[in-house]
């Protein structure tokens, strides 16, 4: 177990060791216990979260500022375009004042490019206190962390077991990458068998992947590419298929529905979910576009864990809080 996490980012999980993050989900499990016994655990009292969205959000805003009130403290939500930003005020600023203000500074830009990811660095160079990623277009990695906390939950110790990080078709909007490029770090840290399935236009990003295969290497895990839906989901232990835009192939949003359009029949569906292992499990981040990339049967089904997946959102962040904040 780490003690020492005061003051230290959270952007990516890559940033943090494996032991860090052991901690983590030590700390995770033990607040969702005290929650469920209705034990008081304000551990962040007085303390401010700034709470900075530059993109819309359910369960990301509802979770952290629920996890600041339920640690004693506030957290702050700040709309971008309320603010000075387009004005003017820049990352720079925004670590350096906000930073001054308050106890942790958590931010959600999520855009195409690399813009989130250079701003949240900029931010965090400029703070004197935390900087937590609440989505970025490199990375998502609260969501990440509840997905792991479910796993070893419903699953048990991760070593071992096949996940599918699968590309489903969505017709509502492009995807970001975030979550795919995440989880493919994170499993890879635990010793999973993680395979990525994409059709060939869905490639995620080079740097990322072969971080993902360093990982595998080291924790003795494994690491693959398939590009066929249903190969994917034969025997997985764990089936997380959701959709992501194709912008590496084209920064053209319309030429990328229109190739996202040759893989409508990728979608999770009963007989997709029959030839995964006995007793895989069903994940999705939310939200999802129901009966295209998954059929109501599925995720309302008995296999699908997305409400205990969306809890934990909860949890693991008030872990990170109370450990980077206190
Ligand atoms: N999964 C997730 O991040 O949900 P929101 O976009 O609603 O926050």
């Amino acid at each position: 177990m780490q003690t020492n996490l005061r003051g230290k980012d959270l952007i990516s999980t890559q940033d943090w060791s494996k032991e860090e993050l052991d901690t983590l989900f030590d700390v995770a499990f033990d607040l969702k216990r005290k929650r469920a016994l209705n034990q008081p655990h304000a551990y962040l009292r007085d303390k401010v979260l700034a709470m900075l969205f530059f993109y819309s959000s359910t369960r990301t805003r509802a979770s952290f500022e629920s996890g600041m009130a339920q640690l004693g403290g506030h957290a702050q939500f700040i709309e971008s375009r309320t603010t000075q930003i387009s004005h003017g005020d820049t990352a720079k600023e925004i670590g350096e004042i906000l930073g001054r203000y308050t106890d942790g500074l958590a931010i959600r830009k999520s855009d195409w490019g690399e813009e989130g990811q250079k701003y949240l660095r900029e931010v965090a160079e400029a703070s004197r206190v935390p900087v937590l990623n609440m989505q970025c277009d490199y990375y998502h990695p609260f969501q990440i962390l509840a997905d792991m906390m479910t796993i070893m939950e419903k699953k048990g110790d991760p070593r071992g077991l096949t996940i599918n990080v699968s590309y489903a078709y969505a017709s509502s909007y492009l995807k970001p990458m975030s979550v795919p490029q995440s989880l493919i770090l994170l499993m890879t840290r635990y010793g999973m068998n993680v395979r990525l399935t994409r059709p060939p236009e869905f490639k995620l990003m080079p740097d990322i992947v072969e971080q993902a295969k360093e990982n595998a290497k080291k924790s003795r895990g494994s690491f693959e590419i398939l590009d066929d839906f249903d190969a994917g989901m034969k025997g997985a232990d764990v089936v997380y298929a959701k959709s992501w835009g194709c912008m590496l192939t084209t920064e053209d949003n319309d030429e990328a529905f229109e190739i996202g359009k040759k893989y409508t029949d990728w979608i999770t569906d009963e007989k997709r979910m029959a030839t995964a292992s006995d007793g895989a499990i069903y994940m999705h981040c939310l939200p999802a576009d129901r009966n295209i990339e998954v059929t109501d049967g599925v995720i309302d089904g008995e296999q699908s864990v997305v409400y205990d997946e969306a809890e934990n959102r909860l949890h693991a962040q008030k872990a990170a809080m109370a450990l980077t904040m206190a």
